[in-house]
């Protein structure tokens, strides 16, 4: 067991469970004003067992209230992740989950709820679809319209396999099986929560695209020390094939620490927002834990857009990140290579831009009380942001924590960055979301320090946020 003094400082802008063990985002649904967020949760304890979907709720995705668990394990059925939609005037919401059964089977199950997600109805005739296979998981479930009309299209993972499988329904009850994705990219791995979101490249509603996201985890001997990680691939969809545009899977986060992401149902105004899991199956369960053990990401919000020719994924913070920033002056600092203290005075946003051209080497460190660092390094010669994460406290954790993540940036020429530091979760945003860096850092409790250096005296611009702490008790109704 990890002793109080060990525990990691709790987040107060990102979701957490008040106690005990969280995974995957599941059924992310936006409904009757409310951003609902449930996640694979173990009602009992701080690890992983007991899969149950957990509940959580939001107004504004910054501050979130816990709900009683929504659907709890039984003695024959674990509840792994799923999906909500929410169909139909009378407000009820859908859930799919995956039951796995005492003997190992997984196959898709469906649950009704008539209040908002508080209470669900499982189906009687659970599972609804089953392969008799044991890496049958992740219902996905999305909307498609076409000239032929609107169905619902159900995304499931054959994890070892590789394979999307793609089913539709026009009532949420029966199901089709009208296609399979895959398998391709790199052996090795199982695939995991998938989803298709579709995007306008550039903002043209003429120019829609899908893309598919995938999270992939090592599996087998001689496992990738790296762990888990998500990618994506931009394509076509008709309502059941999926043409990939380029056959190569791209990285959708370079850091070590976000898995498990996908869209919300329902979104406002048409957005794709995604949120994902801050953490990798290869060290999750020795983290430090109490009494919350698992933290959701930012919420993230998906566009398309041109580069060199093709479409590239682009990942923005929430608006409540965007919105702190904008209203903020930024003030110009002038490097060297004496470290400068930004004065980060607690958990919150700082954005940066800096021309590398005349700054050269720039350096971000950011440093607590438990001598662990982190170290952002962009050397605008090798086109790359090293983002290096180091320190006894995190050697402790597992021997595959320390880590350097490298971000390929475009080349020699201006660029931003977005740091959103809440307590041991840190998320940069590169060059509006172009690439994005998501990873767990052991800091320690006190004030983090953040310090910048330029190889050059120069001129940089830095807008620093400090985002409002809600106490945990007060944000929190503890679940039942
Ligand atoms: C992904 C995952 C899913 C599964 C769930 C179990 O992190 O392995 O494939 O449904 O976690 O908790």
């Amino acid at each position: 067991m990890h002793d109080e003094q060990h525990a990691l400082p709790r987040p107060g802008f990102h979701l957490t469970p008040e106690r005990n063990w969280m995974n995957d985002p599941n059924g992310l649904v936006f409904h009757r004003g409310r951003w609902h967020a449930f996640f694979q949760y173990n009602p009992e304890g701080g690890d992983w067992g007991n899969m149950s979907w957990g509940h959580a709720s939001s107004v504004d995705l910054q501050h979130w209230e816990e709900h009683p668990v929504a659907l709890r394990y039984t003695t024959e059925e674990q509840v792994y992740s799923g999906s909500v939609v929410a169909a139909g005037p009378g407000g009820r919401l859908t859930a799919y989950y995956t039951s796995v059964s005492t003997d190992g089977r997984q196959a898709q199950s469906r649950a009704t709820s008539d209040d908002d997600g508080l209470t669900w109805q499982r189906d009687p005739d659970n599972p609804i679809l089953d392969r008799g296979s044991h890496a049958f998981r992740d219902p996905k479930i999305i909307r498609y319209e076409d000239a032929a009309g609107f169905r619902w299209i159900m995304l499931t993972v054959e994890a070892v396999e590789r394979q999307v499988l793609v089913y539709s329904s026009t009532d949420l009850r029966t199901w089709e099986h009208v296609n399979t994705v895959g398998p391709f990219g790199p052996t090795g791995v199982v695939w995991e929560c998938p989803d298709l979101i579709p995007l306008a490249v550039d903002g043209r509603p003429d120019e829609l695209r899908w893309v598919l996201l995938l999270s992939t985890n090592p599996i087998g001997d001689a496992q990738d020390p790296d762990g888990s990680s998500m990618s994506y691939l931009v394509g076509d969809f008709d309502g059941s094939v999926f043409t990939p545009e380029r056959a190569e899977l791209q990285r959708l986060d370079h850091g070590r620490d976000f898995y498990a992401a996908v869209g919300f149902d329902g979104a406002p105004d048409g957005e794709a927002v995604i949120l994902g899991w801050m953490s990798n199956w290869r060290y999750a369960a020795d983290l430090p834990a109490s009494p919350w053990r698992g933290a959701m990401s930012l919420p993230r919000r998906l566009s398309l857009t041109t580069v060199d020719g093709q479409p590239r994924l682009v990942q923005e913070p929430p608006a409540f990140v965007r919105e702190r920033l904008a209203a903020i002056e930024p003030t110009t600092v002038a490097l060297s290579s004496d470290a400068v203290d930004l004065a980060l005075d607690g958990d919150g946003v700082a954005e940066l831009r800096w021309d590398p051209s005349i700054t050269g080497e720039l350096r971000l460190r950011l440093t607590a009380d438990t001598g662990g660092a982190v170290l952002i390094v962009h050397d605008p010669t090798s086109s790359s942001l090293a983002v290096t994460r180091s320190g006894a406290a995190m050697d402790t954790v597992h021997p595959d924590f320390a880590s350097t993540s490298i971000v390929p940036l475009a080349g020699d020429r201006p660029t931003r960055l977005l740091l959103s530091l809440d307590g041991p979760l840190l998320e940069l945003f590169v060059d509006g979301g172009l690439a994005t860096v998501s990873d767990l850092v052991l800091l320690g409790s006190g004030r983090p320090t953040l310090t910048l250096a330029s190889e050059r005296a120069s001129p940089v611009s830095v807008a620093v946020a400090v985002l409002d702490r809600v106490p945990a008790t007060d944000q929190v109704h503890a679940p039942a």
